[in-house]
């Protein structure tokens, strides 16, 4: 299965999905760079959880808040307090360990040295803010998009005037010092988050919870995660978030092993509350009907952009045979795939096909956008090409093209080619991406 993280890591690379961060200066552990395909990828997936979850819906509220948080946030929300992995020092080479990783508390893994107590070590990023007379002062980078909803309730509340139950939601970067970032972007120091908060009556909490519990196996299958590698697992007290009464994670079996993907927890009133108290703004519900003021209780779906694109990424990769040769591609759900289509001319020095495959290319662009020409080396190095990339069609113009005005489609997971007429391709596509 390791092998299979190789192979993934080394297709991103090679067909311009995912780079090391600050490459060309030997990398910055941690950070990955999105290329073309990598960005598309991410943009359609965020572009498919907003249209689920906030678009579609009329209790969501979308919203965007800064990355840089004052530390006052961090210090109502805990996570100053709380937002933090117990880590043992190495004596002899200094370096620090997560210790519910280690075999043995006592021995370094790296160098065998003996470990140090453990301490907890901070999450959060710190950044010095102003260089004025008087010295800096320190703000931070967001540990989590949902202190940003947290802080925002009351501007939501007094321009939206949302019925309840509502939620807010945010799609956006999140930042933590991991001590061990590993295993490709599973574990990143800058990550994308979707998520959202959904304010409740406090008798009511399981029965959302049960709701958004069942909505995130629907979006599990709608993004294209193979739903058999996807289990639930109950956090137990003690291992829970500072802020969380109840969590279950949805764990992916990833090919280094089964790991967190997304998490549900009900937050209580914990935030709002805290943030009521350190700000002294009244941040209760007043319902409308009863009069009756309240502060809601929070039922969270997080969602990690990263893990996503991994889960997505393993669920799709794919080897098998074609024609008796050897190919590789990605079964990517064509609502997410970078590249929807390929249109190419059957051979490149025939300028009338050439002529007709960019006049079709130029058509669908306008019509579905993602599409691709190309009439480089042989049709099979082309399929090849799209194949790994995950493009779910091609299309083949070709002499019979010039007669009949039909072209082949190619049909990527299982090969086969049909023929159908030009003029039809754009209903073709459209009812299918
Ligand atoms: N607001 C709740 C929250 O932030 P979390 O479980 O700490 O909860 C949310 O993080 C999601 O972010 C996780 O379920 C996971 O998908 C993703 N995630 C967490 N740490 C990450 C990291 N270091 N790199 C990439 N993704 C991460």
């Amino acid at each position: 299965m390791e092998n299979k993280l190789e192979k993934i890591v080394s297709l991103a690379k090679r067909r311009g999905f995912i780079f090391p961060g600050s490459e060309i200066y030997g990398g910055l552990s941690g950070f990955w760079d999105l290329g073309p395909y990598g960005a598309q990828l991410a943009h359609n997936i965020k572009e498919l959880w907003w249209e689920h979850f906030v678009k579609s819906r009329e209790d969501m509220y979308g919203i965007s808040t800064t990355t840089i948080m004052s530390e006052a946030v961090w210090r109502a929300s805990g996570h100053l307090e709380g937002f933090s992995d117990p880590l043992a020092e190495c004596k002899k080479c200094k370096k620090r360990f997560k210790v519910y990783h280690l075999e043995s508390k006592a021995e370094c893994p790296e160098c065998g040295g003996e470990l140090g107590e453990e301490k907890a070590f901070n999450l959060l990023f710190p950044v010095e803010m102003g260089s004025v007379a008087g010295g800096t002062s320190t703000a931070y980078l967001r540990g989590e998009l949902a202190q940003g909803m947290f802080t925002n309730f009351k501007n939501v509340l007094d321009t939206m005037q949302p019925e309840f139950p509502f939620g807010i939601a945010q799609i956006g970067k999140a930042y933590r010092n991991e001590i061990a970032p590993r295993d490709f972007i599973f574990r990143a120091r800058e990550f994308d988050l979707m998520e959202f908060e959904y304010f409740v009556k406090e008798p009511e909490w399981e029965k959302h919870f049960e709701t958004w519990r069942k909505e995130m196996w629907e979006w599990i299958e709608k993004v294209g995660i193979d739903e058999n590698l996807v289990h639930e697992l109950e956090v137990p007290e003690g291992e829970r978030a500072h802020y969380s009464k109840r969590t279950i994670d949805f764990e992916f079996e990833y090919p280094f092993g089964q790991k967190e993907l997304y998490g549900l927890a009900y937050r209580t009133d914990y935030d709002l509350s805290r943030h009521m108290k350190e700000s002294g703004i009244d941040l209760r519900f007043s319902d409308p009907e009863t009069g009756e003021k309240f502060i809601p209780h929070v039922v969270e779906p997080t969602f990690g952009l990263g893990r996503t694109i991994l889960a997505v990424l393993t669920s799709a990769y794919t080897e098998d045979e074609l024609g008796g040769e050897p190919r590789t591609y990605l079964k990517l759900n064509p609502k997410v795939a970078p590249v929807k289509a390929a249109v190419f001319p059957l051979v490149k020095n025939k300028p009338e096909l050439v002529a007709k495959a960019r006049e079709i290319y130029k058509d669908l662009r306008k019509e579905i956008g993602a599409v691709e020409f190309d009439d480089n080396g042989n049709i099979g190095k082309r399929y090849r090409r799209q194949d790994e990339i995950g493009t779910p069609w091609c299309v083949t113009v070709d002499y019979q093209t010039l007669e009949d005005g039909t072209v082949t489609i190619r049909e990527r997971d299982t090969g086969e080619q049909t023929r159908n007429k030009m003029n039809e391709l754009k209903d073709f596509f459209k009812n299918r991406i």
